[in-house]
């Protein structure tokens, strides 16, 4: 099983329809000796669920995950695991997701709902109903991810590596630029059914999003994930597909509907003089900032605009990288679009659907940064085990640190 360029050692597969018996997440390169447990997974998979401006699948459906391998006394054995997250709604769609008959008497969706996978998919795939493509191609698929992260999370808490993801914006609205890049700051967003770290504008916001609502229309916005305990050295400047500012992107983009990525200061970087933008070193440690919990970089920085990434490596800032969302596809008031068997002018239908999917978008952002994150530790410091991968990594840091 390979997940293509960027992921590797942390290697996994979703499987699952939105409307199917359930979702299916195997990951392989989990090390023997990292802590598993079911609660961890669920608590994510919680966090994905909550947020203002979802739909009511997610007041039906509360996600729990059953492991079925790759477990023992609360640890990983090494081999694969094997996670299943039961859709419980399956239950009302049975007939209509039925994998034996020939689908007599259940009706076709035949039209192609803009913003979605909807029309290149039936024509990719040759199919002739549009539910064939939108039950994989839905978002629901990102549950699935999310318990693969929770495995990355974990391994990052056992190196000293913490990570937030919080929204920065929702439609016009902005938590303070200082809370960008800042992850004490950021971590007040935990909590808040907005997933936003300004308390003071969380009625206004959730206001403007019941009238989206009302308007028959949907929000967008803007998610961020700091992650903080990270060495310098993950990734490489050697070869373009170990750069890790890329392996971040790719897996950012990967996330429906995001539409636009950002590393530190991003775009905003492309008009400023050089002399303002890139982070000056200075000799020192910073007290505050120490990696395992213990060991002093002989250096730091003032500023992190590049959001903690030279030369596609970490440099040993937190990392901080940003993604757009565009507004949710799927509208009360029908966008006009044609017919998949004739390409006639129609509207498109409507499936139950999320205004406004940002707060859970920040979590699978977090998730997808985890994953990479967790594979760069396991190409730098190896390890079938828990044990050898802490000895590797304290080795490193003992050489970078002097001590
Ligand atoms: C957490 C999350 C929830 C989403 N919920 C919905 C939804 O309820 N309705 C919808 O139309 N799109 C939803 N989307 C967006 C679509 O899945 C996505 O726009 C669509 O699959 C097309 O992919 P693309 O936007 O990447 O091109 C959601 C996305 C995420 C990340």
């Amino acid at each position: 099983m390979k997940e293509g360029f960027a992921i590797e050692r942390f290697v996994f597969r979703t499987a699952g329809e939105t409307h199917g018996p359930g979702l299916v997440t195997i990951v392989e390169g989990v090390p023997a000796g990292l802590p598993v447990l079911a609660a961890d997974i669920d608590r994510e998979l919680a966090r994905r669920q909550v947020g203002y401006g979802r739909g009511e699948r997610m007041r039906i459906e509360k996600d729990e995950v059953e492991i079925l391998s790759g477990v023992r006394f609360g640890k990983a054995m090494g081999g694969p695991i094997a996670m299943l997250l039961r859709n419980r709604d399956w239950v009302n769609w049975q007939g209509k997701m039925a994998q034996t008959g020939d689908g007599e008497g259940v009706p076709k969706l035949d039209t192609a709902r803009p913003g979605h996978a909807d029309l290149p998919g039936i024509l990719k795939y040759a199919h002739g109903d549009v539910r064939n493509v939108l039950e994989r191609a839905s978002a629901r698929e990102t549950a699935a991810r999310v318990m693969a992260g929770a495995l990355a999370k974990a391994l990052l808490r056992e190196l000293g590596v913490d990570i937030v993801g919080h929204v920065l914006s929702i439609g016009e609205f902005r938590v303070p630029a200082d809370v960008g890049g800042n992850r004490v700051a950021a971590a007040r967003a935990e909590g808040s059914p907005l997933r936003m770290a300004d308390r003071g504008i969380e009625a206004e916001v959730m206001r403007w999003i019941d009238g989206v609502k009302e308007a028959g229309t949907t929000a967008g916005g803007v998610v961020e994930v700091i992650a903080g305990g990270v060495p310098p050295g993950l990734g490489s400047y050697v070869a373009w597909d170990r750069r890790l500012d890329g392996r971040l992107g790719r897996a950012l983009m990967c996330i429906p509907a995001i539409k636009g990525v950002e590393v530190g200061g991003g775009m905003g970087l492309a008009g400023m003089p050089g002399i303002d933008v890139h982070d000056e070193v200075f000799p020192g440690g910073d007290p505050a900032v120490r990696l395992l919990g213990k060991y002093l970089l002989p250096f730091h920085r003032k500023t992190n605009r590049a959001g903690g990434l030279e030369g596609g490596m970490t440099n040993g800032e937190p990392v901080v990288v940003r993604a757009a969302m565009k507004p949710i596809p799927t509208q009360s008031v029908p966008l006009r679009t044609v017919t998949v068997d004739r390409f006639e002018a129609s509207t498109a239908h409507r499936e139950r659907s999320d205004v406004c999917a940002v707060p859970a978008a920040s979590v699978v952002a977090e998730t997808m940064v985890a994953i990479v994150l967790a594979d760069a530790f396991l190409e730098k410091f190896g390890g079938d085990a828990m044990r050898d991968i802490l000895y590797n990594y304290t080795g490193y840091l003992r050489r970078i640190c002097g001590e």
